[in-house]
């Protein structure tokens, strides 16, 4: 019998939801406590989810009895302070992406875990879904030789509500840092850190980027051609072409739980991973896992590999010429 991981969730909004719903999905693992800057939404979050404790303040939160781990679920701009607070009480951190607004906050993030000798890791939930890791064994066994040109994007309308953290540039909203991050993270993952980037934006009316396109180089032997938006509803899918042959992620890609390996010779082939969840108790697994053998970070999506994932997206926004008041280092 594994020890029960109790958790608690800072910032209750629709992911919170998504994640408290997978994480009673998990056997050896409880929602203990939530926190929120309303007392009342916290009581009925806590009494939809069965949670023990609800408390109206964020700092409130660790006054639970038993506390592991925290997931946080804050807008963007948020997530730096949020994080800080809960290592300082030595608890267990998943933050959402994108981990925080920009490397230099991220550097603080994980200084401070390290100094509090305490978990962190970035809810990059994408990384520990089946389908992932299915697209590395294939790559990695050469199943489409060397690859050559990654394409992948993603495109929503979300509803015009400019005081939203969506499209409100205080929350760090814009398409970019909400769903450009999955693109960024997929050629990362698979290509890894670029030669060269290059990227152009376009600003919506309330200052944050609609449409970012960018590309990124790998020397002389591979590109990426990657693209977000929130002006419109794209196919939201990912092609990997390889010498050989073309992995297909099925959108959405970074939920997916289908590729199809498409060889130049041979028959096509399907790999399905259905799932009944919204797919965040993979990440949700992996915090668990992680702390039962006493680990400060996940060897899957490491701190190093946040560190390098911010810095690309630091980079490609300045680029693009996408920047926000948090921003320090450029
Ligand atoms: N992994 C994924 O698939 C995925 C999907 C969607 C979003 N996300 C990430 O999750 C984070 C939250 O996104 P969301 O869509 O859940 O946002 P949301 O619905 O707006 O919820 C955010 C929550 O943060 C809290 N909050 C604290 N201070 C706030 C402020 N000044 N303004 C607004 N909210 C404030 C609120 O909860 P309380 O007042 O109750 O504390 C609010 O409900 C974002 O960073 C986003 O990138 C990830």
């Amino acid at each position: 019998m594994n020890k029960t991981i109790n958790w608690g969730i800072i910032g209750i909004g629709k992911i919170a939801e998504k994640f408290a719903s997978d994480l009673a999905t998990i056997e050896d693992a409880k929602l203990t406590a939530v926190a929120s800057t309303s007392i009342d939404r916290a009581t009925a979050f806590a009494q939809k989810h069965n949670a023990a404790h609800a408390y109206g303040s964020y700092e409130q939160l660790f006054e639970a009895p038993e506390l592991d781990a925290v997931y946080i679920a804050t807008p963007h701009s948020l997530h730096h302070e949020c994080t800080m607070l809960c290592l300082k009480n030595k608890k267990a951190v998943l933050c959402e992406k994108p981990f925080a607004m920009n490397e230099a906050e991220v550097r603080e993030m994980i200084e401070e875990a390290e100094k509090q000798d305490t978990f962190l890791m970035e809810a990059l939930w994408t990384r520990f879904l089946p389908t992932t890791k299915k697209i590395l064994e294939l790559i990695n066994e050469g199943a489409i030789g060397d690859v050559k040109t990654l394409h992948a994007d993603f495109g929503f309308i979300p509803p015009y509500l400019p005081e939203r953290r969506t499209l409100n540039p205080a929350f760090g909203g814009g398409a970019f840092l909400d769903i450009g991050i999955y693109p960024a993270f997929l050629s990362l993952l698979i290509l890894g850190y670029p030669s060269q980037i290059l990227a152009a934006a376009t600003l919506g009316p309330t200052g944050v980027d609609e449409t970012t396109t960018f590309v990124y180089k790998y020397d002389d032997l591979a590109t990426a051609s990657l693209n977000c938006t929130f002006g419109a509803n794209t196919e939201t899918d990912a092609i990997i072409y390889g010498s050989k042959g073309r992995i297909h992620i099925k959108k959405k890609f970074h939920e997916s739980q289908e590729i199809e390996l498409i060889p130049d010779e041979g028959e096509p082939q399907t790999f399905s991973f259905p799932r009944t969840t919204f797919g965040y108790d993979y990440e949700a697994r992996e915090v668990n896992e992680c702390l039962r053998a006493g680990k400060k970070q996940s060897d899957l999506w490491s701190l190093k590999d946040s560190l390098r994932l911010i810095h690309l997206l630091d980079m490609t926004r300045q680029k693009a010429g996408i920047s926000y008041e948090t921003d320090r280092s450029f």
